[in-house]
């Protein structure tokens, strides 16, 4: 048996990508979609769009790749059926996308789940009030941060180590005592609503640090009592 003779050369498999996208127009559709739905959902959630677009891009390509070499080994005397040609399109774009989630693993970064000492926490009127602040702002703004097990899987890694830096970056309670950042602008943020972030808790995700109306009450009696929680307080 004869097989086709299909290089593997960038302009070949760029014609071979439009011919199937040509001939499968629902399928192109449905992948667009779920690819316009990861961009949404990974934005969302704080991860660069550049990052998932570099995602999607290794799994396309990486899919081109199979699906071409799958189809130079069909015989070359009957011509592959448009249908089998698209199941075996999905099919190499599922296997790609496992291989690619695979490789992201290897990243560095995002693995190392820093915790550095503690320098000097403010002076919390209470423990309670230090309770409430650990249970809803130390995920992102203190060196006691519990890192759950999907924190090791990437590209969720990624997007829990970028979210901690530019937390601990703006405030870090942990070492309020040598660098207090914002903190004077805890009050504030909580008065506003706008810490801990929305996409943190929303759809019940860590509903430990969504505070309920009295929560909040009680958290900002206490950190009025606390020194260096509002300008001037
Ligand atoms: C999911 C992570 C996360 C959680 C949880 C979180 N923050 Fe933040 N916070 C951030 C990030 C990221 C920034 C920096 C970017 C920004 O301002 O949105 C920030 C910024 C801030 C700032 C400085 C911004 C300003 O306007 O001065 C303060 C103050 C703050 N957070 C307080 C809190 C408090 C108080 C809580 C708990 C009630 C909390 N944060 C919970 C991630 C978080």
């Amino acid at each position: 048996m004869t097989t086709r003779k299909l290089s593997l050369k960038p302009s070949d498999l760029f014609a071979a990508a439009l011919h199937a996208v040509k001939s499968h127009p629902i399928i192109t559709v449905v992948w667009v979609a779920l690819a316009l739905l990861a961009i949404g959902i990974s934005v969302y959630g704080g991860l660069p769009p550049v990052v998932t677009v570099a995602l999607l891009g290794m799994v396309a390509a990486g899919a081109l790749l199979l699906w071409a070499l799958w189809s130079r080994r069909q015989p070359a005397e009957t011509p592959i059926a448009t249908s089998t040609a698209g199941r075996m399109g999905v099919v190499a774009v599922l296997i790609s996308g496992v291989l690619t989630f695979g490789i992201i693993q290897l990243v560095p970064y995002g693995r190392a789940h820093s915790n550095p000492p503690v320098t000097g926490e403010p002076k919390w009127a209470t423990p309670e009030t230090r309770q409430l602040m650990v249970d809803s702002c130390f995920a992102c703004h203190s060196n006691e941060v519990e890192y759950p097990p999907y924190a090791s899987i990437a590209p969720i890694s990624w997007e829990v180590q970028h979210h901690v830096e530019e937390g601990r970056d703006a405030v870090n309670y942990s070492e309020f005592a040598t660098n207090p950042g914002e903190a004077e602008n805890t009050i504030e943020v909580i008065e506003e609503g706008s810490m801990p972030p929305a996409y943190f808790t929303r759809f019940g995700l860590h509903s430990v640090a969504k505070l309920s109306p009295e929560q909040t009450k009680q958290l900002l009696e206490g950190l009025r009592a606390t020194p260096g929680m509002s300008e001037g307080g």
